[in-house]
């Protein structure tokens, strides 16, 4: 039996990745280490509540006493936990930021070299810390770090951390950076589900600084598959980048209009605003030429993914209103005010 550690699998991309490798591996136990944050929902893994394979610990990655008993005799370790949106990076004190995304990754990796040294862990990253590429750059693993946002500067910070565990201690440990993820379950702060949730219910789309950036949106299980793919097969130091490479590549804006006609709205709710994402980067793409090495490629092409994006949202009005109508408010009505 193969048991493995995952934080902050209540989230969007934890959980989805948990559905995955619950399902793909017959013979796992898989343990939740989630603090259920405001963007962490056990409703996302409601499914698996009755599996004996799968158990939720609610706990914080910066606790010791949590995290050292439960890396015992772990096998592998998938650290999702992070804080994660830019834009609450930039208009909130980013120290929580820095205290999970860096000092919470450490609290992990030094938890494990002294109870199970030989586990696999690995740290699921951003391309962000490569900061705003300019066209027709795609970094590579080994491309300087230039994080843009408090957000991205406290995620290649846990990356040294965790770089420097393997060097140092001779730990298993591989760093992986994906590029935007899309697809159920993501917290209506981010464009996709912000966008169509607000179009399902005719409110504005606020679309930043002309719409014009571009993001290479990976749908959320081609980014699971790659995960377990590492797990599996990935080699101990290293980085790997995972995207989709869209060709050609798919500004805002456009992205936008591909939402509108999914969700078969009129683009008079697309509502320009300027300067709510201070230092907003204007591109995002990485070569992806390492992990495809591995035998992985993204399976879902962007129009296909968001219309199961935007089905899904349409089924599950119960999950995302629940959200919608609780402390996002308040965020959302200070950050956008009155849009
Ligand atoms: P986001 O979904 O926050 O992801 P990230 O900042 O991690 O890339 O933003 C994606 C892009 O969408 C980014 O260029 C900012 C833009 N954006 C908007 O135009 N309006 C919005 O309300 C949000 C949240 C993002």
């Amino acid at each position: 039996m193969r048991k493995v550690l995952v934080t902050g699998g209540c989230g969007f991309i934890g959980s989805n990745f948990i559905r995955l490798l619950h399902s793909e591996e017959a013979d796992v136990e898989i343990i939740n280490l989630d603090m259920l944050t405001y963007a962490g929902n056990p409703k996302n893994l409601a499914d698996l509540e009755d599996s004996s394979r799968y158990k939720l610990v609610r706990g914080d990655i910066r606790d010791t006493n949590v995290v050292e008993s439960l890396v015992g005799d772990v096998d592998w370790v998938v650290n999702f936990a992070a804080e994660t949106h830019v834009d609450r990076s930039t208009s909130e004190k980013a120290g929580e930021f820095i205290e999970t995304n860096v000092y919470g990754t450490y609290v992990l990796l030094d938890s494990l070299r002294r109870a199970s040294p030989k586990a696999r862990f690995l740290q699921v990253g951003t391309d962000e810390v490569y900061g705003d590429v300019p066209y027709p750059e795609f970094p590579d693993e080994t491309a300087r770090l230039e994080p843009s946002s408090p957000y991205s500067a406290s995620k290649a910070g846990g990356d040294m951390q965790a770089l420097a565990f393997q060097r140092t201690a001779d730990m298993d440990v591989m760093v992986s950076r994906c590029t935007n993820n899309y697809g159920p379950y993501q917290y209506p702060e981010k464009l996709l589900p912000l966008f169509i949730t607000n179009a399902f219910d005719d409110e504005p789309l606020p679309l930043y600084d002309g719409g014009t950036q571009i993001r290479d949106w990976l749908f959320v299980d081609d980014h699971c598959s790659a995960l377990l793919l590492i797990l599996r097969e990935g080699k101990s130091g290293e980085i790997y980048n995972v995207g989709a490479n869209q060709d050609p590549e798919v500004p805002n804006g456009e992205l936008t209009q591909m939402i509108l006609r999914a969700t078969g709205k009129p683009a008079s709710l697309i509502r320009p605003v300027e300067g709510l994402r201070p230092g907003h980067d204007q591109r995002y793409a990485v070569s992806t030429e390492k992990i495809r090495a591995l035998g992985w490629s993204p399976s879902v092409d962007l129009e296909e993914g968001v219309e199961k994006t935007v089905a899904w949202y349409r089924d599950r009005r119960d999950w995302w209103e629940a959200i919608k109508s609780g402390a996002y408010r308040e965020y959302y009505q200070k950050h956008y005010g009155k849009l």
